[in-house]
């Protein structure tokens, strides 16, 4: 067939496509921030309802995203500039997605620094043969200092600006085709080792034996928030990457093998993590701290761990990469349409400012602990206004723009292709697209607003 936009703006192959969204939407929301979320919300009846949101809100909500952005072929406010050209309120979307992107690089490159420092810590050796007490202190002695936490953040930005600099094909599809693979490997040899620890079981049953009375209007909500925020819904990432998705891909097909990818990775995550939390006696309600204390000891239990633990914290960074790349694109594309700046000069330039901010965050772990924004720390309150009031907004206008908005003649002709594809599920995506989706976001903002 006949390749229906040929004008090589985006990804080569729907594969491309598919690996490239997978990799930005599979990173540290995975890895590290959906089993401590689990740990704090009491286990697997959050889990449940993580799921529920995924595929019920997430999937067609996601599709909706992706379809402002392949149908406008633009940046994130070019998007609606062109789809909206006489309702320039929608634009407000565009500076929401920009500020969203800002702020959750900010926070997000902390951590991503913390993982280069692990890969650097486990390859000297220097966690070999400490007892869990040991491990916790060296993470609270690293993420309390000033200096080694920026040096890190700061290495992470360049990497991903390097990547991002050298363009889709040539730096976002070719790395993360090759990267994604390789992650998958080692999560499930990881899931195998914590499966036979003496004592996994507790945290088998933490992960799969639904406790309902642990849910409460807050994990509802921050359950939401970590389905968004995994599959990288509501800030402009699926806008940016839809619009480099060809004209012939099925973007229902597409939509659910990025969020079947994405949950399948956290639920390993978790099963990596909590059979081991229990089996080290370890609290997992520990929060943001939870994989840099608990996995080393599971790299420490087991035969040949110190190799292991080395490509663990890379693949981890790796995981990190693909998504920092997919947060500095957004920012990166909006200046090179919008601001008619080069590639490269977009790119030193929103990484500096994401420094700027960055650093902001990452030293709340240590000199500025005790400031405090509305109760949180600065990382946290950064974390928080994303995850669980930002990228709901975001959620929500972008499904009333395509239930409500663009006329329904242009979304069905972008899910079927202009009448290529059948799109038979087209009836039920549009119903939730205009009525459940945006109740059900509403709703959860509300309570979380109101609580
Ligand atoms: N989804 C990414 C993760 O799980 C985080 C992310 C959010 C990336 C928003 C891009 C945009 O790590």
């Amino acid at each position: 067939m006949e390749p229906l936009n040929n004008n090589n703006r985006g990804f080569s192959s729907n594969l491309g496509a598919i690996l490239a969204a997978t990799g930005g939407a599979i990173g540290l929301g995975n890895i590290w921030r959906f089993p401590y979320t689990v740990g704090e919300n009491g286990g697997s009846a959050f889990i449940l309802m993580y799921i529920f949101f995924v595929f019920l809100l997430g999937v067609p909500v996601m599709m909706s995203e992706i379809i402002i952005g392949r149908r406008s072929q633009k940046n994130v406010m070019g998007a609606f500039k062109m789809l909206a050209p006489k309702q320039k309120g929608w634009m407000g979307m565009g500076v929401l997605s920009l500020v969203a992107a800002l702020i959750i690089y900010s926070f997000y490159s902390v951590v991503a620094g913390w993982t280069l420092n692990y890969v650097i810590l486990s390859s000297s050796g220097e966690l070999v043969g400490k007892n869990p007490t040991e491990i916790s202190q060296l993470f609270v002695n690293f993420t309390q200092t000033s200096f080694w936490p920026l040096f890190h953040q700061f290495i992470f930005l360049v990497l991903t600006a390097s990547i991002v600099i050298l363009g889709v094909q040539k730096g976002i599809e070719r790395y993360t085709k090759i990267l994604m693979p390789i992650l998958l490997i080692l999560m499930i040899l990881m899931c195998i080792r914590s499966l036979t620890l003496d004592g996994a079981r507790q945290g088998i049953d933490f992960l799969f034996k639904p406790d309902f009375s642990k849910i409460t209007g807050d994990s509802v909500l921050e359950a939401l928030g970590q389905a968004l925020f995994s599959l990288s819904i509501g800030m402009g990432a699926l806008i940016t990457y839809g619009s480099y998705i060809r004209k012939e891909d099925n973007l229902f097909t597409t939509s659910l093998w990025i969020a079947g990818a994405d949950t399948f990775i956290a639920i390993l995550a978790g099963i990596s993590i909590f059979p081991a939390v229990f089996a080290f006696g370890l609290s997992p309600a520990a929060g943001p701290s939870l994989v840099f204390e608990v996995l080393p000891n599971v790299f420490n239990s087991m035969p040949g761990g110190r190799l292991f633990s080395v490509v663990f914290f890379v693949l981890l960074s790796i995981a990190a990469l693909t998504s920092t790349i997919s947060l500095l694109e957004v920012l990166v594309l909006w200046a090179v349409e919008e601001l008619h700046w080069s590639r490269r000069k977009a790119a030193i330039l929103s990484s500096l400012l994401v420094f700027i901010i960055g650093a902001f965050c990452a030293l709340s772990f240590g000199p500025l602990s005790d400031v405090k924004l509305f109760g949180h720390t600065i990382f946290d309150f950064c974390d928080t206004l994303t995850a669980t009031y930002m990228m709901p907004i975001g959620a929500l206008f972008f499904t009333l723009f395509i239930g409500w908005y663009l006329p329904k003649a242009e979304v069905y002709d972008e899910l079927s292709n202009s009448g290529q594809l059948k799109a038979r599920y087209f009836k039920i995506f549009y119903f939730i697209i205009r009525y459940i989706a945006p109740l059900a976001l509403l709703n959860v903002l509300l309570t979380g607003i109101l609580s």
